[in-house]
């Protein structure tokens, strides 16, 4: 009997070692003249347990993990083929606690899926949605979507439904799709985790993007450090135009739409939907002035909508199961799942998704089961390199995006950093005004010389030179970059800056200087 295992083929298990640790399967299956089948998987987002190697037993998945080459002996000779115990073993993959108490709607098939199986992709419901789609009136998939309460998931929290309706209103002679996937936000891996791990999700969200608008041709907008990814997507794309998801007749409907995957050159900003235009385009990737909307003229001045990879990958849940469905879950505003990447110095760092409404503090200290130094946390950042440090006295606030608005935050593309209590959140301010700096587009004042004027002022509150004149001047710069700068860069730098000030005042005031004697 052939026995099933799974291998992890997703990038942070292939930084570890999952290559080598297939390899060795296979070889000591071969000498011990056993028949085994490896499915390269992606990722169950358990990152602090990968390579976790599952072995099908009985129908049900048992996990070991971590699990380096050098282990693949002990545990055939533990008798994992039929789920043996050894330390490494944590029982049935579906009841280890971090997955058992999420709510997978988006990451349903991720890590369970043979990525490129399109009758995998079929067996856990895939293409429900698109074949939905098709019997639709354009109209009412924007309905469907703007009834479920989605929003961008790339940071803006925009209703994806109204922007979808303002391209089906508009006129051109060709719309675009356009999927951000950039993922520039330090701590964030849910796109890149979906794409290697179940891309014709996103490939069936953009398809029935494209019924929904009538726009005929999609492009993934990426970056050239996710290889893994870029190659798991355009393989999934040849297949889903050999099977004819893809192509002049989506699943034989008579409507065309067709994709590619374009790769961009590493810039932060090019994830800005205005510079990553410029830069499909050819252009080098600057910010526009908006208006005009993408959504009325955007890539080539079609058209356009640009969403995030999530928010496009959550839609074919959305018109397979119905948009209440998906509204029942989450809060206030904010309805429906996120995947909250969680990342830093956590005991259990990785992918978690579930409804809105959790509080920041039974993320931090429970699912992420708190520092892996085992110090107390100091600060967490929340939504990336733009996003606002947040102290334990803020622990209660619920995840959403109103509640994190409502205390000078976002939620941002959801992923968070945690520090424990040896950051400087003085140093954690300068890199902020140092990372807009380096990042900046160039395009407005306040952002490309305010970003520098920023690091210069937050070196003179290091070595104490007139630390409360200084401490005024950053928040006077932070209030102009706020206020004046063109895009979310500038005008976000301020939230990490002014809630490291305003949640840790104690690093802000360093000893004076002693000036040397003369
Ligand atoms: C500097 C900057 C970087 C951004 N990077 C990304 C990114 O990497 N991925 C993303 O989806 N959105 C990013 N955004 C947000 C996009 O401009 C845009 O709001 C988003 O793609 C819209 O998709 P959504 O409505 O599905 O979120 C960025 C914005 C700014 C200002
Ligand atoms: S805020 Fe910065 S990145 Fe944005 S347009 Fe202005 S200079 Fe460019």
């Amino acid at each position: 009997m052939t026995v099933t295992i799974y291998v992890p083929k997703d990038a942070a298990a292939l930084a570890l070692g999952a290559d080598r640790v297939a390899a060795a399967i296979e070889r000591e299956a071969a000498a011990r003249g056993l028949a085994v089948s490896i499915v390269r998987n992606g990722s169950r987002g358990m990152h602090w347990l990968e390579p976790l190697v599952e072995v099908v037993v009985d129908h049900e998945r048992i996990a070991y993990g971590p699990v380096k080459a050098g282990d693949v002996a002990a545990l055939f000779a533990a008798g994992f083929l039929e789920g043996g115990d050894h330390p490494l073993c944590h029982g049935a993959t579906k009841d280890i606690p971090f997955l058992k108490q999420q709510t997978r709607l988006t990451f349903a098939r991720c890590g369970i899926v043979d990525p490129l199986s399109l009758d995998d992709y079929r067996r856990f419901r895939g293409l429900t949605g698109l074949e939905k789609a098709i019997a639709m009136a354009p109209a009412d998939i924007v309905t469907e979507v703007t009834d479920s309460g989605l929003r961008g998931r790339g940071g803006a929290g925009f209703p994806t439904g109204i922007k979808w309706k303002t391209v089906l209103d508009a006129t051109g002679p060709q719309k675009y799709i356009v999927c951000n996937a950039d993922e520039g936000d330090s701590g964030t891996f849910a796109d890149r985790m979906i794409m290697e791990g179940d891309p014709f999700v996103l490939i069936e969200g953009m398809a029935i993007a494209g019924l929904a608008t009538g726009a005929t041709k999609g492009f993934i907008y990426t970056r050239s450090e996710y290889p893994h990814a870029i190659a798991a997507m355009s393989e999934a794309i040849e297949i889903a135009r050999r099977e004819g998801v893809l192509g002049p007749s989506v699943l034989g409907s008579g409507r065309a739409f067709d994709m590619e995957v374009r790769v961009g050159a590493g810039a932060y900003v090019c994830g800005e939907e205005t510079a990553l235009l410029n830069s499909l385009e050819g252009k080098r990737g600057i910010v526009r002035a908006k208006p005009p909307l993408p959504a009325h003229k955007g890539l080539f001045d079609c058209p356009t909508v640009i969403n995030n990879v999530i928010s496009l990958a959550s839609v074919p849940i959305i018109l397979d199961r119905g948009a209440a469905f998906y509204r029942d879950f989450g809060m206030g505003r904010s309805r429906g799942t996120i995947p909250i990447q969680i990342a830093g110095n956590v005991r259990h760092g990785g992918l978690y998704e579930t409804a809105f409404g959790l509080s920041l503090g039974e993320i931090v200290d429970h699912i992420a089961g708190g520092t892996a130094t085992g110090r107390p946390v100091k600060a967490v950042q929340v939504g990336g390199p733009l996003g606002a440090y947040f102290p334990r006295a803020l622990f209660d606030t619920p995840f959403d995006y109103e509640s994190f608005a409502a205390k000078d935050g976002l939620i941002g593309h959801a992923g968070i950093v945690v520090f424990d209590d040896t950051v400087d959140m003085l140093h954690q301010a300068r890199f902020a005004m140092e990372f807009c700096a380096i990042e900046s587009c160039g395009k407005c004042t306040p952002c490309r010389i305010g970003s520098i004027r920023g690091v210069e002022v937050a070196d003179r509150i290091a070595e104490g030179i007139e630390p409360e004149q200084n401490r005024a001047l950053l928040a006077d710069l932070c209030n102009t970059m706020k206020f004046g700068s063109l895009c979310a860069l500038g005008g976000f730098t301020p939230y990490p800056v002014m809630s490291a000030m305003t949640h840790f005042p104690e690093d802000f005031s360093p000893a004076p200087r002693v000036e040397a004697a003369e």
